[in-house]
This record gives structure tokens, sequence and C-alpha cells, in this order.
């Protein structure tokens, strides 16, 4: 006989204030004891339904069940009663507060400033993470803690309410891969005490790794749950996308060329007048994808603002095809055959109350052949330029009229990469660029890249995806408090090593 499943949902619908339909009838179930994924890119829903769970949001219509019963959540403490609590995707915790304070906050019993009841609250959590393998400093201000220690206090915070079921929303997106790796090891353990997890991610690798049973979430239905180990990350794939996807980049071996960037012992500040970038010399030659893993915050910003041109360098020069561009404004730059797919689409890649067309041609607008004797636009040839970059990069988009903010992330983000591709650049800056962006449209931006490469652009990647870096870098540098830890060749370090060096420790080759 079938068990009864720890988690039901049916029917669920949920329509936002604004209209948007988030979730259009889905049945969700969940065994306990297991670790179930929950797959879906952008948008699809995972988050919303996974919020409803825990009672954060009311669905519009549909029934949850726990253990074969009834429940109406009106808030999380409700879902937290019933045993189910989330980890979410940004965290909640008060950034003064240290570890121990913000995992007691707001819990009933628990006076804030009796001595008894803290040093109490200690041991359980001191028991807590010795069974789990699990330490966190708890005397420390948060604000003060590396974004993977916080994570490990936001769960700490979740298992010592007494949770059966944990729902972790992406939680590796903030983390190295050994902080991955430790973060599995915890999972492993919880579900060996019998706890159940839920797991959000759209990477196919971790759900592979990490769980028992999938559900794939697409706008707002489900596609199906299948078990793991009868699946693979092309059927996988093909659910979470609705079509077939070339998962493997064809990369052919190429020797690089000259130069054409060159940076060297360059230092630039952060926003806080910290030293952001401390020394970093370095080239990105003709025909070559050089790639720059870390985790973000590491100096990455600072370093692709500064050769763009668009925060001061304290110290040292960028070289251009040998010519001295350090500091030259962005305008400029793009003159002299450089683009930029920026980190912040929103704010520096797009004017979003513009149309397609407009955008299209932004830092391409004083080119000639967009003017006409007075100086004047010529949009005839504004909207043939808008037409075929739309074309030749599949953009959907309602029409070229149409305000770039109608366009979904990813369509702004192929938008953009199609225009500054355009400029016919013989440098590019990639900075993030396939964040936030579906499956379909990640798959034919990092192609482009490589046949950019491949026409003997020099490309400069920077990226938070190690996965991305390592399938798209010929070279690739790691990035760890404003200095290199190591530059090396994907194919020539593992994943452990890269892991140890985005922690900061040096790779003795
Ligand atoms: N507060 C909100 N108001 C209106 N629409 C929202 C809100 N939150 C999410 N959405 C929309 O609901 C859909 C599902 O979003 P979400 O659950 O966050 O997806 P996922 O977690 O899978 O990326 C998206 O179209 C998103 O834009
Ligand atoms: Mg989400």
């Amino acid at each position: 006989m079938e068990e009864v499943p720890i988690i039901e949902m049916k029917g669920i619908i949920k329509i936002y204030p604004d209209g948007t339909k988030a979730l259009k009838g889905v049945d969700f179930s969940v065994k306990k004891g297991e670790i179930h994924g929950l797959l879906g890119e952008n948008g699809a829903g995972k988050t919303t339904l996974m919020k409803i769970l825990s009672g954060m949001l009311q669905p519009t219509e549909g029934k949850i069940f726990v253990n074969g019963k009834e429940v109406r959540f009106k808030s999380p403490a409700d879902a937290l009663a019933n045993g189910i609590g989330m980890v979410h995707q940004h965290f909640t915790l008060v950034d003064v507060f240290d570890g121990l304070h913000n995992i007691i906050l707001g819990m009933e019993g628990h006076g804030l400033f009796s001595k008894i009841d803290v040093e109490k609250a200690k041991e359980k959590l001191q028991k807590l993470m010795d069974e789990l393998n699990f330490q966190v400093p708890l005397d420390v201000p948060v604000e003060h803690l590396p974004v993977g220690v916080q994570q490990r206090i936001e769960i700490l915070k979740t298992l010592y309410r007494d949770v059966d079921v944990l729902i972790l929303d992406e939680p590796t997106a903030v983390l190295t891969p050994i902080e991955v790796k430790e973060l599995f090891d915890v999972l492993r353990k919880l579900k060996s005490q019998g706890k159940t997890i839920i797991f959000i991610s759209h990477k196919l690798r971790e759900v592979m790794e990490i769980t028992d049973r999938v559900t794939v979430l697409r706008k707002g239905e489900i596609i199906g749950t299948v078990n793991t180990s009868e699946t693979s990350p092309k059927e996988l794939a093909k659910m979470m996308v609705g079509r077939e996807v070339v998962l493997r980049i064809e990369k052919p071996p190429k020797e690089a060329g000259k130069p054409v960037l060159e940076v060297k012992d360059l230092w630039v500040k952060g926003d806080r007048g910290e030293d952001a970038v401390k020394g970093l010399t370095f080239e990105v030659r003709a025909g070559e994808i050089f790639g720059i893993a870390g985790v973000e915050g590491n100096g990455q910003t600072e370093l692709i603002e500064a050769i763009s041109g668009l925060r001061k360098i304290e110290k040292g020069k960028v070289i251009l095809n040998g010519k001295d561009i350090t500091g030259r404004p962005p305008r400029e730059l793009y003159d002299l055959g450089v683009a930029h797919i920026p980190e912040d689409r929103i704010h520096m890649g797009l004017v979003t109350e513009m149309t397609v067309a407009e955008n299209s041609i932004l830092g391409l607008h004083w080119r000639k052949n967009f003017r006409g004797p007075l100086g004047l636009i010529k949009w005839d040839k504004v909207k043939e330029h808008a037409a075929k970059l739309v074309k030749d990069f599949e953009v959907v988009v309602p029409s070229i009229d149409a305000p770039a903010k109608s366009l979904s992330g990813g369509n702004q983000q192929k938008l953009i990469v199609a225009r500054e591709v355009s400029k016919e650049p013989e440098f590019i800056i990639a900075s993030q660029p396939t964040r936030g962006v579906d499956v379909a449209s990640t798959e034919y931006i990092r192609n482009y890249l490589i046949k950019l490469r491949n026409e003997n652009k020099a490309v400069l990647l920077v990226s938070a995806d190690l996965d991305e870096v390592l399938q798209l870098s010929d070279r690739m540098a790691i990035i760890y408090e404003g200095q290199f830890v190591g530059i090396v060749k994907p194919e020539e370090v593992t994943e452990e090593q890269i892991g140890l060096m985005m922690g900061g420790i040096r790779h003795e080759s």
C-alpha cells in the first residue's frame, strides 16, 4: 500500500494582485524522508509554490494536506507549527544581531535578554551543530560573516524550530563548490535523521546529485515527477524547457593570437573606498575567452567598471591593441571597438522605457549610418537595424516599437547581446551574460560567445556561474579579494582545486 505523502498540494492556483497567474492548478506531493527537487526555469513558479507551502502566501485556490490531513496556513508560524519551514533565497537575518540572537529571534518562550533562555538555546544549538557537523560562530554580528555562513545560520534557524520538512530555495546560488559539497553533506545527514527536504534549483547537475525525486515546473504547471535514478540531465532539461536542448557546447581548439587587452598592475577602489582590485595584471588575446571565476563581491564588478571607463582607476594601465585607454570614457572605448554586456542590464544595458528600436542603437546612435544631413536620426535605418537584430537573435518582442520593459529577462539580455555584437567589436566584455536568463537563451548566448572567439575576437568573461566559466574559457583566472589566486586552463584543474582557489587558497602547480 502507498504510504500517505507527508506533503500533498492539490489544484493550487495563485494569481498575484497584479493579475499574474503564477500557478495554474498545481498538484505536488512529497514522500516522508526524501530529498525532493523542484526544478524549473526562472519564473516557473517554484518560489511561489513553496511560499504557499510555508505559509507566506495564500493560494487563490487549492488544498494542502500534511500527513493526509488538510491544513490552512495563514502565516509562516502556522506552517512551522505543522513542521514545515523554508530557507529563503534572500536572507531574512538581522545584520547587527549575532547568529544566536538571529536564530532565537521571534520564538515564543525566548526572552531575548533572559540569560537562562539564551544559555538553553545555545546548548540546543550546539547539539544540533555537533550532530550535523555544521558549525557556525554564534557570537559574531551576521553582517561580518560570509554569505555561506549566513546561509548556515538561516538553515539552523529553521531546524531549531524542529521542522520535519525543510524547504531550501536555490540555496547553492551564493556558495562556492566546496560550500555546496558541505551543504549536500548536511542535507544527506538530515535525510538520514528522517527529515524531508525540498530542494529548489534550476541547476541540473545539482538536482541529479542530491535528490531522490524531481518535480519539474514550467510556466506555472507541473510537467512531471521522476525518480532521479531513472532520469538524465537531458531529459530534465527537455522537461524544463519544452524542447531538446544542446547541453554541450562545441568549442574547437584554437591558438590564441596577439594580446588585444592588456591590464597592468590595476588598482581600483570599491564604493566604500576600500581597495577592491589590488594590482591585477593579465591579458586577453585575440581568439580567446578569458574567464574570471570567483564568489561574487571579490572585485569583479569594480574591475569591469574600471576597464570599461565607468569607474576611476587609482593606479595601473589598461591597453587596447597597444593604445593606452586607461580611464577613457565608455563612448570613446566603443569607437575603439569595445563592446560591453553589462552585469546590470536594467540599469546599464537598456533604457526600459524606450522602445526595442531605440535600445537597439544605444551607444551606436552617433554612428554615421543612423544620422541624416542635419544630424537627425534616420528612423527608417534604425528600425531596419532593430528588425535585423531581433530576427538574427530570435528575440521575442511584441514589436520593435514596444518598450524594452515588455520583454522577458531572457529576451532583454538577448537584445543587449545582439546590440553589443552588432558593433562588430574586437574586444567584448561579457559580465554575468546569462544571469537570470532561461536555458534556451543561455545556450544561445554561450554559443554566440564561442562564435565570436572563433572569429578571432577577444572575450573577457566574468561569471559567478562556475560551470559557465569552465565551459567557455580558454584560460581562466580565479579572483579572491581583488587578486588572482591563479590563472589556469579549465581542462588542467579539478573542480576541487578551483573550489579551493575560490576560497582564497592558492593552486600549487
Ligand atoms: N509578488 C509578485 N507579484 C506579481 N507577480 C509575481 C510576484 N512574485 C512572482 N511573480 C511572478 O510569478 C511568476 C512565478 O514567479 P516565481 O514563483 O518567483 O518563479 P521561480 O521561483 O520559479 O523563478 C513569475 O512570472 C513572476 O514574475
Ligand atoms: Mg524563485
